[in-house]
């Protein structure tokens, strides 16, 4: 079959993997390419069993793959024949020199714009996926521009904005595309091309243009603003706590505001993933970097109360459990960052976990699709960890458990089954707040929520 387009995307990851499998999926008449330096990664996409779990990806990368979507380790070759290329590489903090804990590491990023240059023998479209600091385009431009003979460049910013665990319906469904793009002849034309892909599926009025800067900076502000709204409601939840206030009733009265709404107001125990945190201590940088500290110093708050939140929540367990945890066995429910991925990358849960093992608790780590992730995550740290998926089997002799993910599948748990086979008293801290705590502790629970008064049986 003849192609229409011919789409590379470099980095076959939690982003690269679901959202070229989305454009295979709606665009039969595009072949799309996708490689990656990791060979494991390759062929577990080849395999049955993928490397990224999202609900609703099997079925599309089973429809798409070896048709018009082929995962491959020869990325040379592909970026000889390819005419559009996506680059979704990761760009983590930086650990090391300038900017160690707060700047992008941009090397991966760089050795793709090389990479790109060196075996690209045609003229083609580079688009930026990865989240970038703003002005990232111009370096990639540089790097591209020492092209020999006719070959020419055309690069566009097209951040991302899927969530994992929801990825495969936000792909196909998104609020809106952006595309940045020069306002030049051949940026125009270049964006042009982009957005025939995109409107195979999506409507116009959703894809929206503007200059690569505003593009690159909208990525890391949207990711800011989540975070931040996050960080204001867990602050007031410390302050709930101390007033006999109730979060949710609060959060409730707030998000009713129209000008407020009512999404990214859920109290818990903080926010973890890969990207929150990284991208704003990437603007907090860039901001420092500009000059402008007090800008700098407003949005590291936002860092500061998550990792506040995580400790709080940590001390009310060693608090509450009569300030020792030694010798005494603790379930972790739900080590994923969010509910519906198996992704632990900054999960809260490795925190907790850390410090429960400090403690020198027993810690038993339970989560329907993120146990070998965890595995990796507390490997070589020292105590005493054990991993079961069931939760009941889990919780059965633990003297507390700590509910540390949304899984739906813990809302529906049977609270009396597993309150009789755990040591008494029995604690439950419910850091995502979903379980119905006047039922449980109604059970005989000592139930400690976030940003509500606790449901103690003890007397003071
Ligand atoms: N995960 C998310 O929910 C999400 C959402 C939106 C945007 N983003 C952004 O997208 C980018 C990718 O994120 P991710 O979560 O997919 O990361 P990831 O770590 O899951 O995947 C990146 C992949 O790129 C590969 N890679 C690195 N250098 C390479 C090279 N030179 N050639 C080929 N492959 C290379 C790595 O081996 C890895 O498999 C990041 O900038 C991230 O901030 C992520």
């Amino acid at each position: 079959m003849k192609f229409k387009k011919k789409i590379l995307c470099i980095g076959a990851g939690y982003v690269g993997g679901p959202s070229m499998a989305m454009i295979a999926y709606k665009c039969p008449d595009c072949r799309i390419t996708v490689v990656d330096t990791n060979p494991d990664r390759i062929d577990a996409w080849n395999s049955e069993d993928l490397p990224v779990y999202e609900p609703g990806l099997d079925k599309i990368v089973k429809i798409t793959r070896g048709k018009n979507l082929f995962f491959t380790k020869d990325i040379e070759n592909q970026i000889k024949e390819n005419d559009i290329i996506f680059v979704s590489v990761n760009t983590p903090t930086k650990t090391y020199g300038a900017g160690a804990d707060m700047a992008a590491d941009l090397q991966y990023w760089e050795k793709t714009a090389r990479q790109i240059l060196k075996h690209s023998r045609s003229s083609k479209i580079v688009i930026e996926k990865s989240t970038l600091p703003v002005k990232t385009a111009l370096a990639m431009e540089k790097i591209l521009a020492s092209a020999k003979g006719k070959i020419k460049f055309d690069v566009l910013s097209n951040p991302e904005f899927m969530a994992e665990g929801t990825a495969i319906s936000d792909l196909e469904n998104p609020d809106r595309v952006l595309i940045g793009s020069h306002e030049t002849k051949s940026g125009l034309k270049a964006r042009a091309e982009l957005i025939e892909i995109y409107a195979q599926w999506i409507p116009l009025r959703k894809i929206i243009t503007s200059n690569i800067w505003s593009s690159e900076l909208s990525k890391l502000v949207a990711n800011a603003f989540l975070a931040q709204r996050v960080s204001s409601i867990n602050s007031i939840s410390a302050l709930c706590e101390k007033t006999d206030a109730d979060i949710s009733e609060v959060a409730k009265a707030v998000g009713m505001d129209s000008r407020i709404g009512d999404k990214f107001l859920r109290a818990g125990i903080g926010f973890g993933g890969s990207c929150f945190k990284k991208d704003i201590l990437n603007l907090v940088y860039l901001c420092s970097y500009y000059g402008l500290q007090e800008v700098a110093a407003y949005w590291e708050s936002v860092v500061k109360i998550n990792e506040y939140q995580q400790e709080r929540f940590m001390a009310n367990i060693l608090n509450s459990m009569f300030s020792t945890l030694a010798g005494k066995k603790i379930c972790i429910l739900g080590f994923a960052f969010k509910a519906d991925t198996g992704d632990t990358r900054e999960s809260p849960a490795i925190y907790i976990s850390q410090k429960l093992l400090a403690e020198h608790a027993e810690v038993i780590i339970s989560d329907p699709k993120a146990l070998k992730n965890a595995a990796i995550d507390l490997d070589g740290i020292k105590g005493n960890v054990k991993y079961i998926e069931d939760p009941y089997r889990a919780v059965a002799g633990c003297h507390a458990i700590a509910i540390l993910t949304d899984w739906n599948l813990y809302r529906n748990l049977d609270f009396q089954k597993i309150y009789n086979s755990m040591v008494k008293p029995a604690f439950i801290f419910d850091g995502r707040n979903i379980i119905d705590h006047k039922k449980c502790f109604s059970i005989g629970f000592n139930v400690y929520p976030i940003g509500k008064p606790a449901l103690s049986h003890f007397k003071n």
